[in-house]
């Protein structure tokens, strides 16, 4: 049996205040949106890869480790997989042996990991990375990656603009959010960048597929759970938002709940409101300069 990796002994972040707690009610949401994307694209492994042997997978900012498990569960027990989170409230109790949850940031992974993972897996870390960090992530899973190996990332693209354009509320809504994250420095729209982003880091054979997914009640039952799923990530900023002063919009929890809720009854019977998941995949190439 292989020795676990470690990740760090302790964890100094300077400052972490992401904007979606971690708390169960968003450890649920995670499990809800995981099924969501898996319907939506149909699978959730994208390079073409098989996982084998001693393959090592990586997952950044894993959350409640939905992908991880999913994953473990579906390949052979001798392919180890590795959750990484800078917070553990939503790692899962259970979880198939050869999946491990490990506290560790995705921005500075320890030294010994470089050229170990197969595949690393990173989804939906719009609410928590600043735009340099998006480089930096990429940057250092380059550099734990395998020659040959694969990265996939998946955040959702700017046509939520166009679910947020569908009603005052909405757009108050979005005027509320916008103004919290360009405070921090974060992308409205990574899924744009992120093609430039891996090849800049040294990423070859990029690959980007889309999917529309509604977020509406008039589109089946995959429009009803995405429409729980955005709303209920908004909820959750809340708490940030208000905190930060409400940006002159709000001035209470209550009253930036009441402006979600009223968004999303903007959204509910409306078949336009749908918004776009995009993946991008691409390969560290076998000979590099740090490598061959
Ligand atoms: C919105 S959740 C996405 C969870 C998971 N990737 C998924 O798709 O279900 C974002 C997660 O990233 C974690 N996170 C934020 N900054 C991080 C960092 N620098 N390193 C590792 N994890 C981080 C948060 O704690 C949170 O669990």
């Amino acid at each position: 049996m292989e020795a676990a990796l470690s990740g760090q002994k302790s964890l100094r972040l300077p400052y972490v205040d992401i904007l979606l707690p971690n708390d169960r009610y968003e450890r649920d949401r995670l499990n809800l949106h995981h099924e969501i994307i898996k319907q939506a694209f149909g699978r959730i492994l994208f390079p073409p890869i098989r996982l084998g042997g001693n393959d090592r997978v990586l997952d950044c900012g894993t959350g409640s480790g939905a992908w991880v498990t999913n994953v473990a569960n579906n390949v052979p027990p001798t392919v180890h997989l590795y959750g990484i989170d800078i917070d553990p409230f939503s790692f899962p109790e259970r979880h198939p042996p050869n999946a491990h949850f490990l506290v560790q940031s995705t921005l500075d992974m320890p030294a010994e990991w470089s050229n170990t993972f197969t595949l690393a897996n990173q989804r939906m870390l719009v609410s928590a990375f600043s735009q340099k960090d998006w480089h930096r992530s990429a940057q250092e899973t380059f550099r734990v990656l395998k020659p040959g190996g694969y990265v996939q990332l998946l955040e959702l693209d700017a046509r939520l603009h166009q679910v947020l354009a569908l009603g005052p509320r909405s757009r108050r809504l979005e005027e509320v959010a916008n103004a919290i994250w360009h405070e921090r420095g974060m992308l409205t729209d990574p899924a744009s960048v992120l093609p430039d982003v891996l090849t800049e880091c040294g990423f070859e054979n990029v690959v980007i597929e889309t999917r529309d997914v509604p977020v509406n009640r008039r589109s089946g039952a995959m429009g009803a759970l995405h429409l729980y799923n955005i709303s209920q990530a908004y909820r959750e900023m809340g708490e940030a938002i208000v905190r930060a002063g409400g940006y002159g919009i709000v001035s209470s929890l209550r009253e930036f709940t009441d402006l979600v809720v009223a968004a999303r009854e903007e959204w509910a019977e409306n078949e336009a409101a749908v918004a776009t998941f995009v993946m991008v995949y691409g390969r560290k190439p076998l000979l590099t300069l740090e490598s061959g």
